[in-house]
């Protein structure tokens, strides 16, 4: 179900940026796997209509997400409180525009590139919670953290789970402790969980929105568009259970943000209801490219890979002078994502979610030209 798909001449970035080099690209996350075959259904009944003005979401639509939320996390939520939004990055943009106060927003770091930028870009300070690996997985220090959600300036908090780019996932305890420090300290949280159906291991994901002690104070943002491989449709939505904090984040984004296009409502509906089967398939599948990778890459000295329990992206790391890791992949004839744009210059950002011969080309490159550059 997950072979080669030939991606020439659809203009995807990941191809089109390094097309005149000889590298095989595993940077941007999407996949190079077709979507579930009941998406693809639905955007060809649809196209196959040659009207294609604006549309709006629509009950059933909703109520697809509704009974996803209570199906996927055992998270009850009412039709009223999904925003549907043209995208994850200009959602967490808006909740800093819109609840920030122009201070301080606590963010991971390393983390994704727009995450990392946001509170700045929008007037505000960022503040890195740096994330280390404590020996089982990647977290922030506590104390750290309660420290700079204490700050008189510091109103919102900007969470990634899973995180991107190490895929740790946090659990109900973290969100807890995290959600009663939150509380303590008036400090909202605005949540990009874009990963979450992306559990490589198993486990029910656990959506902020859904803790009692974060219900009231929080934006979960969420979409089909990671996992079901249809991230060029620009479609995502928030959910926000509290009025007060709905009302103000969608006031702030009036007339300023476009709807989502029509397709990834579409998209969105066919993924939900219909692609569990596909879903599943899809984890299988990429829990496989991930062990795998982590075999080979194991067997390369001075490279450590922390397979990760969350999304199709490795964490590559190797204690070289800054950049050096990069440019031997790209000399190896892999093009990575730069560590150094998500805080770490020592690191690569690998995309597996591909097909199992595109990934063995990799491992084959890496390999040789690790034994011959790099010997132990
Ligand atoms: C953590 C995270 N958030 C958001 C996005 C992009 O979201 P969107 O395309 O919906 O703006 C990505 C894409 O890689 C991501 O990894």
């Amino acid at each position: 179900m997950f072979n080669a798909i030939d991606r020439r001449n659809t203009q995807a970035i990941k191809l089109e940026r390094y097309r005149d080099q000889p590298v095989l690209p595993m940077w941007v996350a999407d996949m190079d796997l077709a979507t579930a075959p009941a998406v693809q259904a639905a955007l060809e009944q649809r196209f196959s209509h040659p009207v294609y003005g604006y549309t709006h979401p629509w009950p059933e639509l909703n109520q697809a997400v509704v009974d996803w939320c209570a199906q996927q996390y055992d998270w009850h939520i009412d039709a009223s409180w999904i925003l549907w939004l043209p995208g994850v990055v200009p959602s967490f943009n808006l909740a800093i525009q819109a609840f920030a106060q122009g201070g301080r927003v606590v963010v991971q770091e390393p983390n994704y590139p727009p995450l990392r930028a946001a509170a700045n870009h929008r007037g505000c300070t960022a503040v890195p919670l740096s994330v280390q690996f404590d020996g089982e997985r990647w977290l922030w220090d506590w104390q750290q953290l309660e420290q700079e959600l204490a700050h008189p300036d510091c109103h919102l908090m900007i969470l990634c789970n899973p995180m991107n780019p190490h895929g740790t996932v946090l659990g109900d305890t973290d969100l807890e402790r995290l959600g009663q420090l939150c509380l303590q300290h008036q400090v909202l949280i605005c949540s990009d969980e874009i990963h979450c159906d992306l559990r490589l291991d198993g486990g029910q994901h656990c959506p902020v929105g859904r803790l009692d002690s974060l219900r009231d104070h929080s934006l979960t943002l969420m979409a089909a568009s990671k996992t079901f491989n249809v991230a060029g449709l620009g479609c995502s939505f928030a959910i926000v259970p509290n009025d007060e904090v709905r009302a103000r984040y969608q006031r702030s984004g009036l007339d300023l943000l476009p709807h989502p296009a029509f397709p990834g409502y579409f998209a969105a509906e066919a993924a939900f209801t219909q692609s569990q089967d596909w879903l599943d398939a899809l984890r299988v599948h990429l829990r496989a490219n991930r062990d795998r990778l982590a075999e080979a890459i194991a067997a390369l000295p001075g490279l450590t890979y922390r397979p990760q329990p969350a999304t199709f992206l490795a964490w590559i790391e190797a204690e070289l002078p800054a950049g050096e890791l990069m440019q031997h992949f790209v000399a190896a004839g892999i093009m990575p994502s730069d560590g150094k744009d998500f805080g770490n210059d020592r690191a690569v950002r690998l995309n597996f979610g591909t097909d199992r011969d595109t990934l063995e080309e990799a491992i084959q490159r890496l390999s040789d030209y690790w034994r011959q550059k790099m010997p132990s």
